[in-house]
């Protein structure tokens, strides 16, 4: 099956956006392209170093920087950071690049997959189930408002939550 439209991948951090990406580059000869990289490249510096030295309205307008010069990509699949769709602006530019798919998962699995990492300053301080279940609902309406796809994660793997995206597009 030929992949006919861009993705763009959203949702809550640790929900597996840069992994379906890549496995969508590998297996279907898409270009994947991921904000956070294209931010830390713009910056010259990793994405906790930019909050820290410039602060997060920094990262956001670089954010929609990056996804404004996205615009024209063909046979992309976009990921994008975790913020990314919760301002409309961006919603907007990305909804230019393609079809916008909301992978989910549980406070619980989320925490699983980010609790070792020390790369992501959002959750310095919400690093529990609690804290990420209170920010994951803080998000989630902006995020399903936005998706023309949504994809539950929980309990698949990577490989089967790519199969799943395509048979939806
Ligand atoms: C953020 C998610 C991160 C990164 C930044 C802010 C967020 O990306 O853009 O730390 O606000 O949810 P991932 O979703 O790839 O972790």
């Amino acid at each position: 099956m030929t992949v006919r439209q861009n993705i763009v991948l959203i949702g809550f951090m640790g929900t597996g956006k840069s992994s379906v990406a890549r496995c969508l580059a590998e297996t279907k000869g898409l270009t994947a392209y991921e904000t956070d990289s294209l931010i830390e490249k713009k910056a010259n510096k990793p994405v906790p170093a930019i909050f820290e030295s410039f602060g997060e309205e920094y990262f956001r307008r670089l954010e929609t920087e990056v996804i404004a010069e996205l615009s024209g990509v063909e046979g992309a699949v976009v990921s994008c950071g975790g913020g990314a769709a919760l301002r409309g602006e961006n919603v907007e530019l990305m909804k230019r690049i393609g079809i916008i798919a909301l992978l989910c998962a549980s406070p619980e699995t989320v925490y699983e997959r980010v609790k070792a990492g020390k790369n992501r300053p959002l959750l310095n301080t919400a690093m529990s189930v609690e804290g990420i279940a209170a920010l994951m609902e803080k998000r989630m309406a902006l995020y399903q408002a936005a998706a023309d796809i949504t994809i539950s994660t929980d309990g698949k793997t990577i490989r089967q939550i790519c199969a799943e995206l395509l048979g939806r597009l």
